[in-house]
């Protein structure tokens, strides 16, 4: 069995349709590895027109569109929300749910990320959940109960064997637009208790889950990051909206 690689770049609130034309056109020609799959996540306005310009520019099948969030609700009175519905209306496939600034700033708790997870699973769309410790608490000692403590409401509200559907994305939350990047041993290491941690409730899933690094990841440090045995690929912040940064970072990613 090989475990697909993913790359996901995470435009937050950045680009313009003239990043969407300028990525389009720079990863014409890009090479991947088989077993490697690319997600460029833009923001709402530009959903469409980056899946249709894709399409129309004829890209590598292995290149997806997903979106930064979405609503755990169906639809109804949730005003500046979008639905899961809205999102397989426009043909996407991936969704990045929980990520740290969503959970700082828009204070989504680990409940509520459970529910928007089992929401994007029931639409047919890939949760691209993200985990991660603030510096405090990676100093403190307390990182593998604070992914513990993330990840186990999801379990609740999914049931572990729907993990097959899921890619997670371990994230350190010092490491988010900061240029500190976790070092590869210190992000391997993370990563094994991840996996490790979901293997006590199924070897199997834990086996074949994606595991993304995220947090300052770029052309020059993805190469050693994507060699480490349990890092599948990653989320790609600031890097991704420099269109050969992110070609190399791609090209970087191989299944394991
Ligand atoms: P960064 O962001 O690569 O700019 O650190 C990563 C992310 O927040 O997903």
């Amino acid at each position: 069995m090989t475990r697909q690689a993913i790359v996901a770049a995470n435009w937050k609130m950045n680009g313009d349709s003239a990043l969407v034309d300028t990525m389009v056109s720079g990863l014409a020609d890009i090479k991947l590895s088989s077993h490697v799959d690319v997600v460029i996540c833009p923001s709402f306005p530009y959903l469409s027109e980056l899946a249709q310009k894709i399409k129309a520019a004829n890209l590598n099948e292995a290149i997806h569109v997903g979106s930064q969030n979405v609503s755990e609700h169906e639809s109804g009175a949730y005003t500046g929300e979008i639905s899961t519905a809205m999102l397989q209306n426009l043909a996407i496939s991936y969704v990045i749910v929980g990520h740290s600034e969503r959970r700082s700033i828009y204070k989504e708790t680990s409940t509520q990320v459970a529910k928007k997870v089992h929401a994007a699973l029931n639409a047919g769309l890939t949760p691209i959940l993200c985990i991660g410790e603030s510096e405090t608490e990676r100093a403190s000692g307390a990182t593998e109960t604070v992914l513990s403590a993330q990840l186990q409401p999801v379990i609740d509200e999914i049931g572990i064997e729907k993990f097959n559907d899921v890619v997670i994305a371990y994230e350190p939350v010092w490491a988010i637009g900061t240029g500190k990047t976790a070092s590869s041993a210190m992000a391997q290491e993370t990563h094994q208790f991840i996996r490790q941690f979901l293997a006590q409730q199924n070897e199997q899933v834990a086996a074949k889950i994606p595991l993304l690094y995220g947090g300052s990841v770029n052309a020059a440090n993805c190469e050693e990051l994507f060699a480490q045995a349990d890092i599948d690929g990653g989320l790609i912040g600031g890097a991704s909206l420099k269109a050969e940064q992110f070609k190399i970072i791609c090209s970087a990613a191989k299944g394991k």
